[in-house]
């Protein structure tokens, strides 16, 4: 039996049973296809991996013109019953249960135009205009419809969300829901369409198909209802007798702010949406699923037993690591690549409507290739350079066969990661570096520390191939995109890096300016370090805000609300020169130039060159020379560490 029993034992859902407590949440993993052999090879790597439950994400109950075409599964499609028929029957194959996320996005079925319509007119990017009560009434035999084609799919349930962002929210949201007709006013007709919902798909499945509904059960962020409601519509849901599982989140309980149901991120601990779960819990008896950021199964198991949910809904744990489940169930903790909450390789990039990958974890969507293809011919590769980019590297040229040696000119492993974690909240970063660490420790592979790779060192190995990781270090000038001539002042000796500061223990004085303009976490990051130390902080960006690269995930708010309160903030700012006691400012709208006076040092946060000069040293040599990660082209904002992994992966699956 395992450690964890009570997230290992069975649960029924309806009639449905699960077998055990690991519900795969939904999560829209964008650029996949539909029913590709890359979507149905993800879906079954996690049901391979242990998921007891799984939902597809995100299908359409009705056509939505402004989802890019392909993203997601429409289910009011007939000709998508194939696509959900694959996933289904490759979720089965390995004894997970599956179910269809349905949603309304608030697409007009009626127009092929991208425009929305809502209960009532919402405030939100645009506002759409209400709907009739015909048009209410079709929206919910679309539900029914789209419930009937995941049963004919083989599907073993139908779920959809009525708050969070989705647009059944805007019918049981006071907030939102403004209409006076039989769908507005009191909670009960503001739940009207919802329960109609329910029962018109009871009305068309068979009994053994269960039904669940994802209830935001604390909307408060927006000041819109708290917990109280989202209780009171749980009570409602269980009243129906149709309905088989309720899945809690808390939008009101996450730090984001944002006005989108997003995952927390790194800022939050396990369990985000558990205290929302629990005040449910102890209104209903029908079985309640939740989570939030949920990393182990000590915590998952505790909640469990808490009696503060039943089962435990995880996404990002098993994006980042399909085995998640099993080897939780077995024990196998320090085997687990885990999800570093830093919501790019996921979330962010499907804001950016981009493919969606994780960070960590390169194989998303060559899952269905199964293991990595032995190499034809093994070669010697030397790998020079240990961050991310190059252990990635090094493990698949690994696992391929090929013999592989790394050189790592400094002490340790992990390159710029191990900065990183080494910045406040960000800990969970050097999980990257353990967790590769540990699979070359047992592929074999030697790691040279403190061995700087030269084209003479390089080439007294004999190598068949070299793959340059040698990655890339902020500019030394102050040169960004916005200041493409440098900061005058800046060769002087006060003048840091933060490479310098962090991994080089640079003498700080003790009045400090971070001077970022890369609008990223590492700026405030450096300067929240800083403080913490006890310095005197002044930040000055160009920007009109921090860390604005991740506006789309409302992080720039929960970082700023952090770090401005430690530092003196001068936003849309430019320094016109530093000299050795001050600093001269400019305000890039007034132009009004100020001295910030008795500086001891600066930080520049600002571009960062790649460390390209071993790949062109070794070009005309005759090895086989490639170069990855930021040495090939360098990142100082969102995706970096994605990208560098993922550079790892391919250039040695080419080797
Ligand atoms: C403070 C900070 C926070 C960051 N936060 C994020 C984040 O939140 N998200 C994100 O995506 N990215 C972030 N990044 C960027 C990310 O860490 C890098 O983009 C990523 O590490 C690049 O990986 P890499 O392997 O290409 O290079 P690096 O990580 O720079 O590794 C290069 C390695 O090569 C070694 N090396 C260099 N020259 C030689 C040589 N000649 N011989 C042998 N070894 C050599 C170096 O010592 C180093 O270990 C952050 C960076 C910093 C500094
Ligand atoms: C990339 C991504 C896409 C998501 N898409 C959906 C979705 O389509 N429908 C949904 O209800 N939740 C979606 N979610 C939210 C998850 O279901 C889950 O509630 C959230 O990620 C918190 O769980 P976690 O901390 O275990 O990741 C998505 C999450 C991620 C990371
Ligand atoms: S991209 Fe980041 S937050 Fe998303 S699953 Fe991967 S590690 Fe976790």
């Amino acid at each position: 039996m395992s450690k964890y029993a009570n997230m290992f034992s069975p649960i029924k859902l309806g009639r449905l049973e699960i077998k055990n407590r690991v519900f795969m949440s939904p999560h829209g993993m964008v650029g996949l296809g539909i029913g590709t052999d890359k979507q149905v090879g993800y879906f079954e790597a996690r049901a391979k991996g242990g998921a007891g439950m799984m939902v597809i994400a995100s299908c359409q109950v009705v056509p939505a013109p402004l989802v890019p075409p392909g993203w997601f599964i429409e289910a009011y499609n007939p000709e998508h019953i194939p696509a959900i028929r694959r996933i289904v029957d490759a979720a089965h194959k390995h004894g997970a249960k599956i179910a269809v996320q349905g949603v309304w996005m608030m697409a007009d079925p009626a127009t092929a135009q991208p425009s929305g319509i809502a209960p009532h007119t919402v405030l939100s990017d645009s506002q759409p205009r209400s709907m009739t009560t015909a048009e209410v009434e079709e929206l919910i035999e679309a539900h029914a419809v789209a419930a009937l084609h995941a049963q004919e799919a083989g599907a073993d349930g139908f779920e959809f969300p009525i708050s969070g962002g989705a647009g059944l929210g805007s019918f049981t949201s006071e907030f939102y829901n403004q209409r006076t007709d039989k769908y507005g006013g009191s909670l009960e007709n503001r739940m009207r369409a919802i329960v109609e919902i329910v029962e018109a798909i009871r009305r068309r499945v068979s009994p053994d198909f269960a039904i669940g509904i994802a209830v935001n059960a604390d909307e408060s962020t927006l000041g819109a209802a708290g917990i109280d409601d989202g209780v009171a519509q749980c009570k409602i849901l269980e009243a129906t007798g149709m309905v088989d599982w309720l899945r809690i989140t808390a939008r009101g309980q996450k730090p984001q702010m944002t006005q989108y149901h997003y995952p927390s991120s790194y800022l939050e601990q396990e369990g985000t949406h558990l205290d929302a779960a629990a005040a449910v819990k102890k209104a209903v008896k029908l079985p309640v699923v939740s989570g939030g950021r949920i990393m182990t199964p000590a915590f998952a198991d505790q909640a469990i037993a808490d009696g503060r949910c039943d089962m435990v809904f995880v996404a990002r744990s098993v994006i980042a690591d399909p085995e998640w489940p099993n080897k939780c169930r077995d024990d196998r903790l320090t085997e687990i690549r885990a999800c570093i909450g830093d919501l790019e390789g996921c979330f962010l990039r499907s804001c950016f409507g981009q493919a969606v990958g994780c960070t960590v974890n390169p194989d998303i969507g060559y899952e269905y290739l199964g293991d990595v293809e032995p190499a034809a011919q093994p070669r010697h590769v030397v790998i020079a350079g240990a961050g991310p980019a190059g252990l990635q590297a090094a493990l698949v040229a690994a696992q391929r066969g090929h013999k592989v040696t790394v050189l790592e000119k400094s002490d340790q492993i992990g390159g710029h990661v191990t900065l990183q974690a080494m910045l406040p909240g960000l800990s969970d970063r050097a999980d990257i570096v353990r967790w590769l660490k540990l699979q070359l420790d047992k592929l074999g592979v030697e790691v040279r520390l403190n061995t700087e790779a030269t084209a003479q060192s390089v080439a007294a190995l004999a190598p068949d191939a070299v793959l340059v990781a040698t990655g890339a270090r902020y500019s030394k000038t102050g040169a960004s995109k916005n200041q493409l001539t440098g900061v005058k002042g800046a060769q002087w000796e006060h003048v840091f890096t933060p490479e310098e500061v962090m991994l080089e223990h640079a003498r700080l004085g003790k009045r400090i300016v971070v001077y970022d303009n890369t609008s990223y976490e590492v700026g405030p990051g450096i300067a929240e370090y800083l403080a913490s130390k006890g310095k005197e902080v002044v930040f000055v960006t160009m920007d009109a805000a921090m860390a604005m690269s991740v506006t789309e995930l409302g992080l720039n708010k929960v970082i700023a609300k952090r770090v401005i309160p430690k530092v003196t903030f001068l936003p849309s700012t430019e320094i016109r020169e530093i000299t050795p006691a001050d600093v001269r400012v400019r305000n890039v709208f007034t132009g009004e130039e100020t001295v910030l006076d008795a500086i001891d040092s600066t930080v520049l946060v600002t571009s960062k060159p790649p460390q390209e000069a071993l790949y062109h040293a070794l070009l005309g040599s005759g090895i086989d020379v490639r170069i990855i990660g930021d040495a090939r082209e360098a990142r100082w904002s969102v995706f970096a560490t994605d990208e560098a992994i993922k550079d790892g992966r391919r250039a040695a699956l080419a080797l």
